[in-house]
């Protein structure tokens, strides 16, 4: 289980360390920096990936990203005695992204090319990247350290050098992960990649969930919901079934669901109370389709180690928030889960259940603070031993 997640530098995330239980809601106004958090846990999945730096260039690159105001944030500025703009930073500043978990804990820090000569000049490069274990990082508890192209590993109580020449561009999770000479960095790039995002499942027309599609084991749905009947069959098969039916009774009463399989290609039917027939997928409403996708995602039958989802009440009708908050809550026992949302009636029924967070994020001065947080409340971190 993630404890912490500490972000640097991202859009207006200039400072945050949030500690983590195991369900985790995040709330706020419109721009105060929901998404960001979303964001940023994604980007730390796609370095594990071997894919951040494309991801940052899909954001609109390093520059874009990174905090626009000021390096520090002044009593004088608060005071509207000096202006924000006036004040010019003493070093470039770097996006940082980490996390710590039970058992390891792992940070990247990108930073702006060196390399003014390359045609790649704008790609962000990978400053550093360290693993530890324990709370947060501490030079007795670093198990690996990258720093630019040099990556040393911890051998007993020796540092050994593992690779002078990792690319700026490619994290060493990548590169490096080997069982023999690194086994910690395979295990922190397999749990990361287990992470599992939701975002916008696809509910227009030409969707693909809409249409029968051939159908292979899915324990997980992917992003766009395009496997749902395959990942509603796979639960039916090797999942649990009654819980599946529960679920989608919860919130469409009388209504159930089942896979037709044309000759490999599967399709989703859902019979509904008061129809002669069942509806195919091509017939339900987008919030229903919405709906039976997070039904999917959340009861995978090889839950993910952590989910993350992103504002899930999107087109649906408040009356089903209350059902999307169990259903919710009853995926954080198999996993972590970070909700991020707008809506007050799931995080109503979220608060019921045990262990369970909640953040509301404000803007102070542009930047993204947890409302009411004290700064004792604010778990340990440090960004370099
Ligand atoms: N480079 C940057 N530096 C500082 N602030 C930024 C930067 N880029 C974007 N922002 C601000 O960060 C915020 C990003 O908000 P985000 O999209 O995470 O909000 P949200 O809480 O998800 O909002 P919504 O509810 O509208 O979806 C916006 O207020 C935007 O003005
Ligand atoms: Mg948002």
């Amino acid at each position: 289980m993630l404890t912490t997640l500490a972000i640097a530098n991202y859009r207006s995330l200039r400072s945050l360390i949030l500690p983590l239980a195991s369900l985790n809601v995040v709330t706020g106004a419109n721009g105060s920096g929901k998404s960001s958090v979303y964001r940023s846990l994604r980007l730390l999945a796609h370095a594990a990936q071997g894919r951040i730096i494309s991801a940052l260039a899909g954001e609109g690159g390093l520059q874009s990203t990174l905090w626009a105001g000021p390096e520090e944030i002044t009593r004088a500025m608060r005071q509207g005695i000096h202006a924000v703009q006036g004040v010019r930073r003493k070093e470039p500043i770097n996006l940082k992204l980490g996390f710590a978990s039970d058992s390891l804990g792992y940070l990247i820090n990108l930073g702006i090319s060196s390399n003014g000569m390359s045609a790649f000049a704008l790609d962000p490069e990978i400053k550093a990247e360290n693993i530890w274990a324990g709370p947060f990082l501490r030079r007795a508890s670093m198990l690996v350290e990258r720093t630019g192209s040099l990556v040393k590993v911890k051998q007993g109580k020796e540092w050994q050098i593992l690779s002078n020449g990792v690319p700026h561009y490619e994290s060493m999770l990548m590169q490096l992960a080997d069982p023999h000479h690194a086994p910690e960095m395979l295990v922190l790039r397999e749990q990361v990649r287990s992470w599992r995002f939701y975002d916008h499942f696809r509910t227009d027309m030409e969707a693909p969930a809409r249409f029968p599609q051939i159908g292979t084991h899915t324990s997980s749905i992917c992003d766009d919901g395009r496997d749902l009947a395959a990942a509603l069959q796979t639960i039916l098969e090797i999942g649990d079934a009654d819980a599946l039916s529960e679920a989608v009774a919860d919130a469409f009463p009388g209504a159930s669901i089942e896979v037709a399989n044309h000759d490999g290609r599967f399709e989703v039917l859902m019979h509904q109370h008061g129809l002669l027939r069942p509806l195919r997928a091509a017939e339900l409403s987008d919030g229903t389709l919405r709906y039976l996708f997070l039904i999917a995602a959340l009861s995978s039958p090889r839950p993910a180690e952590l989910l993350v989802l992103n504002e899930p009440e999107t087109s649906l009708h408040p009356d089903l928030l209350p059902a999307l908050g169990r259903l919710i809550g009853n995926a954080a026992r198999k996993s972590q889960i970070i909700v991020v949302t707008h809506a007050s009636r799931p995080i109503a029924a979220l608060r019921e259940y045990r262990d369970c967070q909640e953040f509301c994020l404000e803007k102070d001065f542009g930047e993204t603070k947890v409302s009411g947080m004290r700064e004792l409340e604010r778990p340990s971190w440090h960004w370099t031993t």
